[in-house]
């Protein structure tokens, strides 16, 4: 499963990917807002930051204004994905951003039959929002797994981009539910690796190697 950061703070971004296990960023209107910079600027900088797709969200709501955005969008940097919101216009767009060969990340993915929807207008990615879905008392894990048997089931090439994670429980489950990437907020991002067995069993190993006054070098 792809590894994605969702933000816009760049600072944040350059330093999370000298882990080398960044694969991608996304980001959306609210997140370049936080930034306070002007998005071009943002999405442009991300984009020589890190190799992989970056998501550059349309504001606009109507299929030309979207269309001449994402376009636009797209001319920023060859690896830009332009995010389009999950509406009729949205996928009227991410149709013709497909016939332009430009690589399109359908957002704000409630249900399967939008999903399928994406995918039919030929999506890159799609992106169902665990987290908001968990939030209005459903379950974000089993939308992940029935997008996952249906794009599987008619051969849909879309990439399910597991959006919305909380914590790393949503990672553990988009994973198990066969999304193809997941796209984290920092604070997950940076928690994944934490465990206290991992932190106490290192301590114990560094105070025993101690006892030994030996160097490996
Ligand atoms: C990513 O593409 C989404 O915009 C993002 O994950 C939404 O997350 P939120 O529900 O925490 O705002």
């Amino acid at each position: 499963m792809k590894i994605f950061l969702d933000t816009a703070e760049v600072n944040v971004i350059a330093e999370l990917a000298q882990t080398g296990l960044v694969d991608g960023v996304t980001t959306n209107p609210t997140l370049i807002a936080k930034s306070g910079r002007p998005m071009a600027e943002v999405i442009a900088e991300i984009c020589r930051l890190v190799e992989g797709p970056i998501s550059a969200e349309v504001a606009a709501t109507d299929y030309e204004s979207m269309l001449a955005e994402g376009r636009h969008l797209a001319g920023v940097a060859p690896n830009v994905v332009v995010k389009v919101p999950l509406t009729w216009d949205g996928l009227r767009a991410t149709r013709a951003l497909a016939d332009l060969n430009i690589k399109t990340n359908v957002t704000l993915c409630f249900s399967v039959a939008q999903a399928l929807m994406a995918a039919k207008a030929g999506a890159t990615f799609v992106s169902p929002f665990m987290g908001r879905v968990d939030d209005h008392g459903g379950v974000g894990a089993e939308l992940i797994q029935d997008i996952r048997e249906v794009y599987d089931r008619y051969d849909f090439a879309t990439e399910v981009l597991a959006a919305s994670l909380r914590h790393g429980a949503h990672v553990r489950e988009a994973a198990l539910a066969g999304a193809d990437a997941a796209t984290l907020p920092p604070d997950v991002f940076r928690a994944l690796v934490k465990h206290p067995l991992t932190d106490k069993g290192l301590d114990q190993f560094l105070a025993d190697w101690a006892k030994t006054g030996q160097s490996i070098l």
